[in-house]
Parts: structure tokens; C-alpha cells; sequence
């Protein structure tokens, strides 16, 4: 899961030099990966990805040079910004590095660390500017309503902000007319899908919802809330959507989508984006028959199976359809079944609390981080920077 801090690889042969990094950059809140050898280094850079790789060219093993050719070679590291840590000046070594792709050379010297600690976050802002990156975009939709999509895709995203707390995780609620997930958690501010699409396109960037957004208290994410009313929505400004996705999903970690069955024209160039389509099942026959429909069509529209994540949710009782019968219906395969939790998710929704929290103890809490940690596994597999 892609839940971790910023992790820097360092491959360097000097162990004491080693050691200092090490202690000095976990102090600024960077994970870190060594390596004593090229080879080694090599390996972890395929294996590991690490967001940067700070590399001494005075290997043991193999020379620097050639070690960066080869990052930049495979596709895996071609673009992972690489620091050269030399304890030479040398100009002829540091020329032929920086030609062959290395981002800069730094000597170690008494300012080496501060410099180097300049230079991460400014290689790391101009690799996702050039290179787009943007978070992982789940979308929660289901085939008929009342299946329990709005307080799975809450409960699921605060699963996630809750586990990692430097994840940055935001909830958008496209439900229309009207949306619940800010009913769900006790969402009280005014800004809302509608108001922000009124908003001009050159104010509703990426840095204006990572500023402006709301956290919601208690819930460890962020809420763009829904259309608060069938009157509202009428007012909704459709074609902005499209540009309003694109700026949260560049400006957070993670995105989670309430579509509810709203599987539309609207709705589609989203799904088609997601990197994670959690199709939410419930257990009687005609949400089977309706889900089977849907499927069809979202593969139809290019949807790979790869990132779809059918979720069997028992939200009216215990009976119904198995798992297996269900499988057999939709033409899916179940990654997971949240049993039927009786009045618990009322209750909590009502009170404005994640499951988790309220019933720390309940095995379907159990189920429900499970199906966080899948569902963000699922999308970083499909993720394409
Ligand atoms: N696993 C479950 N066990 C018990 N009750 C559940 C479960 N999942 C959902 N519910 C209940 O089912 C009802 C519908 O849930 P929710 O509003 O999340 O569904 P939805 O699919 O978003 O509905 P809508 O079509 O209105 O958007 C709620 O009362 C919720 O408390
Ligand atoms: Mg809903």
C-alpha cells in the first residue's frame, strides 16, 4: 500500500557514512533503504522503488556510473531521481554522471546533509510535476441502491486515513440529487460539489483543495460533500467535474468516489479513470441480475477486471444469495463479504461515527480494514503515474 513516507535509498559503501544518513534522514521523516553494495542497490531501486536514491560512485563493487546507466535503462527506475554523494571533486566523474542522467553531485562536506535535504523536496515536486503524479482514485458504485455503497466508501476511506496517518485521503460525493456521505459523518460546512463548481476553473486547483478542503473530525480524511438537494443539484454545473477529479486526485494520496448506482455519461469518464472500482453486491436476486448488467457494460467501456473489486455487502439481513451463487450471477469474482452487521451501521450513522470506532471489537471490523487494505493493494497495482 502506498501508505508510507517518502523512503530514500542509499547506496553507499562507507559505513559510517551510511549510518549518518540513515539516523539523519529518518530524523526529517523519510523511511529509508540501504545498501552497502552496487548490486544490492540496484536490486532494491527494481524491487522496493524508492522515491529518491542518493548514491556514493565509490562502489566496492561496481562503479557508480554504471549503476546509474543502468536505473535509468529499466523502465521500473528510469525516471527516480538519483543524488551522486561523492566524497571526491571530481569534475570529469561528476560530468559524466550528470550527462548520463544523474538529477545532481554533491560532495559530502559539512553542508552535504543540508543541501541534500533541499534538494529532496524540490527533485520530488518537479518529478510529479513533469511525470503527473497523482493518488490512487477509488470509485464505489453499486447495480441498485440501499446496498450499502455511501457507508462503505466512508467506513473504507477512514480505514485507510486512520491507518497511516500521513496518508492524505479525500472522499468526493457525486450521489444525485442528493448526497449522504457528509449525513454519514457529520459534515457541517458549507462548501459542497455545487458550490465548488460554480467556482472558476482557475481557483479550483490542486493547491486549492489540498488548502481548503475539509477534514472531517474523527473520520482522518477529507470531504468534497455532496449536492445537499434535488434543487441544488439542478444547479450543478456538470462539465466541471471532470476538472474537479483531476485537481483532488493530483493534490491527495488516495480519492475515494461515492457514485452510488448513478452509473451515467456523467459518471463513466470517472470509472474509466479509477484506478479501483469497487462494485458494491448485495445478496438478493434482482441486485444480482442488475450487477451482472452493469458489469457488462463497464467491460464493455474498457473496464479491466483487473481493477474491478466486487464486494458482497449483506446490508439487509442474513439470507440471500452465497457467495458463490453470487459469483455465478454477476459473471465476478467476490474478493470479500461484510456480513450482515444488523442495526450496528444505523447506529453509527446515525451518531455520525466510522465503525471502526464504535465497535473496535466486531469482527466485521476486521473485514472492513481488510477490504481497505485490498482495495488500496488493487489500486496501486493498477496505478499508472
Ligand atoms: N453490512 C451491513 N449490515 C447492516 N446494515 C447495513 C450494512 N450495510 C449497509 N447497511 C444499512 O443499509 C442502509 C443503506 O446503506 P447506505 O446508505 O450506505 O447504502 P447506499 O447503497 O449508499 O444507499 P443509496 O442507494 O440510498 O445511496 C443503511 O441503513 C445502512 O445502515
Ligand atoms: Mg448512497
Amino acid at each position: 500500500m502506498n501508505t508510507n513516507p517518502i523512503s530514500i535509498l542509499v547506496i553507499d559503501g562507507d559505513a559510517v557514512s551510511r549510518n549518518y544518513l540513515t539516523v539523519m534522514l529518518r530524523k526529517s521523516g523519510y523511511a529509508v533503504l540501504l545498501a552497502p553494495l552496487g548490486r544490492e542497490g540496484l536490486i532494491s531501486a527494481w524491487k522496493d522503488r524508492p522515491d529518491i536514491v542518493v548514491l556514493d560512485p565509490e562502489l566496492p563493487d561496481v562503479p557508480g556510473l554504471e549503476i546509474l546507466t543502468r536505473l535509468r535503462q529499466d523502465r521500473r527506475t528510469s525516471k527516480i531521481p538519483v543524488v551522486a554523494l561523492s566524497s571526491r571533486q571530481d569534475s570529469q566523474d561528476k560530468n559524466a554522471l550528470l550527462s548520463a542522467g544523474c538529477n545532481d553531485y554533491l560532495t559530502k562536506s559539512s553542508q552535504a546533509l543540508s543541501q541534500l535535504l533541499e534538494l529532496i523536496p524540490r527533485l520530488l515536486r518537479e518529478e510529479s510535476i513533469i511525470h503527473g503524479k497523482r493518488g490512487i482514485l477509488e470509485v464505489f458504485l453499486s447495480a441498485k441502491g440501499g446496498t450499502g455503497t455511501s457507508s462503505l466508501c466512508a467506513n473504507i476511506a477512514m480505514c485507510l486515513g486512520h491507518e497511516k496517518i500521513e496518508t492524505r485521503v479525500a472522499v468526493m460525493d457525486l450521489v444525485l440529487p442528493i448526497g449522504s456521505i457528509a449525513d454519514i459523518v457529520g459534515y457541517t460546512y458549507k462548501m459542497n460539489l455545487v458550490t465548488v463548481a460554480k467556482e472558476s476553473p482557475v481557483l479550483t486547483t490542486a493547491a486549492y483543495f489540498k488548502d481548503n478542503l475539509p477534514r472531517v473530525p474523527n473520520w482522518y480524511f477529507h470531504l468534497l460533500a455532496g449536492s445537499p438537494d434535488p434543487e441544488s443539484a439542478n444547479q450543478l454545473e456538470v462539465n466541471r467535474l471532470d476538472g474537479i477529479v483531476n485537481a483532488i486526485i493530483e493534490s491527495y494520496d488516495y480519492v475515494l468516489v461515492d457514485l452510488g448506482r448513478g452509473l451515467s455519461r456523467i459518471s463513466l469518464p470517472i470509472i474509466q479513470k479509477a484506478d479501483a472500482v469497487v462494485l458494491v453486491v448485495g445478496s438478493d436476486l434482482s441486485t444480482a441480475i442488475l450487477t451482472r448488467t452493469v458489469w457488462e457494460y463497464l467491460k464493455s467501456q474498457g473496464i479491466d477486471q483487473k481493477r474491478l473489486y466486487p464486494l458482497q455487502n449483506r446490508a439487509v439481513g442474513l439470507e440471500g444469495l452465497t457467495k458463490s451463487e453470487l459469483e455465478k450471477m454477476t459473471g465476478t469474482q467476490i474478493r470479500l463479504t461484510l456480513p450482515y452487521m444488523s442495526g450496528n451501521v444505523t447506529v453509527a450513522n446515525n451518531r455520525h461515527e466510522p465503525l471502526i470506532s464504535k465497535f473496535p471489537n466486531d469482527s466485521s471490523t476486521f473485514t472492513l480494514k481488510e477490504a481497505a487494505n485490498q482495495i488500496a493493494e488493487l489500486g496501486q497495482h493498477s496505478h499508472t503515474w
